[in-house]
């Protein structure tokens, strides 16, 4: 009787453990996300980090949210078309965890197994900002999804480009047509901002603020930095 007991216990908390949280122990990759509102340079730094970690020998995979799969680039153009029809919040965020399951199946989670690192340009930070600074979704709502999708699954490292989003916003401006998100006004931006900081300021091992009002040679020596920070720590 008392074996059986241990053997339910057991059964119990091997079916509790998703196999999204066994697949994070055999993970070997590293993950790296890049973050910020709009009009921070992420295309840019992106670049540069793909290219600071490949001088390194270190192989690296580079994909974005919403996207990085066939299926996630086609929920990115229904969620970014400026056309749509007026998107309710809830809609927006099951769209935007509806591309995230595919690319964590399809791509993040393979190359992390595989010991390729992922360089992300917006990952689940990005919902926690927008959907849930920018629209007002609760915490615990994404928080729900992101324990579903993800398991115990978090990026090693966060970099959070910031801006004064009256900055970002009139740099978008310079490089032409709005999207769906960039024709919000700028208290949008100003909570978006706001949540990424405040995420930021709650886990100062994850997460590093990177200030790109500076020149491109002062912002990528900041990344350089931290970059070599984040490896002397993972190697
Ligand atoms: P991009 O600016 O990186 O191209 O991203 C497209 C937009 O998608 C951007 O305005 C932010 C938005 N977005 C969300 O609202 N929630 C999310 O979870 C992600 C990944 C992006």
């Amino acid at each position: 009787m008392r074996r059986c007991g241990v053997i339910n216990c057991v059964v119990k908390a091997i079916i509790a453990r998703r196999p999204s949280d066994v697949m994070v122990s055999l993970m070997k990759g590293r993950f790296i996300t890049l973050e910020g509102s709009e009009g921070v340079g992420k295309t840019t730094n992106m670049q540069f980090i793909k290219s600071c970690l490949e001088q390194l020998g270190i192989e690296c995979v580079v994909t974005r949210e919403p996207g990085g799969t066939s299926l996630g680039e086609k929920i990115r153009a229904l969620l970014l078309d400026r056309d749509s029809e007026s998107i309710d919040d809830y809609a927006e965020l099951l769209l935007i965890f509806a591309a995230r399951a595919q690319h964590l199946a399809r791509i993040i989670k393979p190359a992390l197994v595989r010991g390729v690192w992922v360089l992300c340009d917006r990952f689940t930070d990005a919902t926690y900002a927008y959907q849930g600074g920018g629209r007002g979704v609760p915490d615990e709502s994404i928080t729900v999804l992101e324990n579903l999708l993800q398991g115990d699954l978090r990026p090693d490292l966060t970099i959070i480009l910031d801006i004064d989003p009256e900055i970002g916003l009139a740099r978008v401006k310079e490089r032409g047509e709005f999207d769906r998100f960039e024709q919000e006004q700028l208290h949008f931006f100003q909570r978006v901002r706001s949540a990424y900081l405040a995420r930021a300021a709650a886990d100062t091992q994850r997460y590093r603020v990177v200030n790109v009002t500076r020149t491109l040679t002062e912002i990528q020596s900041d990344l350089r930095q931290e970059l070599d920070h984040f490896i002397q720590r993972v190697q």
